[in-house]
């Protein structure tokens, strides 16, 4: 263990953590745009600078390992000046559309700019301009808004293991891209959509569905296959306006395509609501009470007629657990055959 002392308070922590985790740990808040707990530090953006005792320049807390007597300090006048200096640097090409951004209410950099009341920019200059948008289905990529945090990058390789995207370029003209700058063509797991702490990275179905302020936010598990992830729906009115996950769930908030973007079929008007019974070639609705009695009359007839291994049941991955446990129930106990599957097993 280590011991060191942040803003006049002593903490530890294991050998190997850096300062701002241990600054963390105490509570202390130091700001952060390019730092994500569950990515390898990059040191890109600088606004966690400290003071350390003994150095003569400001370091990053989120790239320097924290050592044995250490004397920090997270907030003096010269450090908030210079934080206040690199936030006007990112925001110099950044777009003041902050009133239409689909990011809005759930941007770290516009809480950022709002806590150090960036009203005023010195170096307002040259704007960076992408008129080609991403053809690809799901992720829109608003290069214009990129800060070039490189969390996208480093959760794609070091998350997904995909490395579909990364820096490309040097000085003005660095950006993040695709292989010779072609449309996004991955998994679409969306990972880089949620780290991203600007509205560079959105997900196409998200625009004016409703900001984050607007959204109940209804946690559930993912339907689409038994590994289970935890999702949470982020619901306006009664339509689902985008799906997120959360950090502390035992999916970390990773999920994939299907979790994160496949939900419209939820409030798609396709969707079957009501029985359908079929009566002279053609579906009728029905009730359900109707419906029920209707399949049970012809289960009962066909084994009485036939047997019981006339019957059989296929079941689906999408189901819960209970539910197939229930349904193989019903196909054993209920029917008295073993004619019972599971889509799962091809
Ligand atoms: Fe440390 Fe960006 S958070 S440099």
């Amino acid at each position: 263990m280590i011991t060191l002392t942040i803003d006049g308070k002593k903490t530890q922590v294991v050998g190997g953590a850096t300062v701002l985790e241990a600054a963390r740990k105490l509570g202390v808040y130091i700001p952060t745009l390019c730092q994500h707990p569950k990515l390898t530090p990059f040191g890109g953006c600088r606004l966690c600078i400290v003071e350390v005792k003994g150095v003569p320049r400001p370091l990053a807390s989120c790239t320097t390992p924290a050592a044995e007597g250490m004397e920090v300090t997270t907030s003096t006048p010269q450090l908030e000046g210079l934080r206040k200096t690199v936030l006007e640097l990112i925001l110099s090409d950044h777009p003041d559309d902050c009133m239409t951004c689909e990011k809005a209410g759930n941007c770290t950099l516009q809480e950022l700019a709002y806590s150090y009341g960036m009203r005023e920019n010195r170096f307002r200059g040259e704007r960076r301009t992408y008129a080609k948008r991403d053809a690809n289905p799901f992720i829109e990529r608003d290069l214009e808004k990129c800060i070039l945090c490189g969390r996208c990058v480093k959760v794609c390789k070091e998350v997904q293991g995909v490395s579909a995207i990364d820096f490309a370029y040097r000085g003005f003209q660095a950006k993040i891209s695709t292989p010779f700058e072609h449309d996004l063509n991955c998994e679409f797991c969306g990972q880089c959509v949620s780290v991203c702490p600007t509205g560079a990275l959105t997900g196409k179905g998200w625009a004016k569905k409703g900001r984050q302020v607007e959204v109940n936010e209804v946690d559930t598990v993912c339907g689409y296959c038994g590994v289970g992830c935890n999702l949470t729906l982020n619901v306006k009115g009664n339509e689902i306006a985008r799906v997120t996950s959360r950090e502390d769930t035992w999916n970390e908030g990773w999920l994939c395509v299907k979790g994160r973007f496949g939900y419209k079929f939820v409030n798609s008007p396709d969707r079957l609501t009501t029985p359908l019974i079929k009566k002279d070639g053609k579906f009728v609705e029905a009730g359900w009470d109707e419906a029920l009695q209707y399949a049970t009359d012809r289960l009962m007839e066909i084994k009485g007629k036939y047997g019981p291994d006339a019957i059989g049941g296929l079941s689906s991955a999408r189901c819960t657990n209970e539910e197939n446990y229930l349904f193989q129930k019903i196909i054993r106990a209920g029917f008295g055959t073993n004619n019972v599957d599971h889509c799962a097993r091809l």
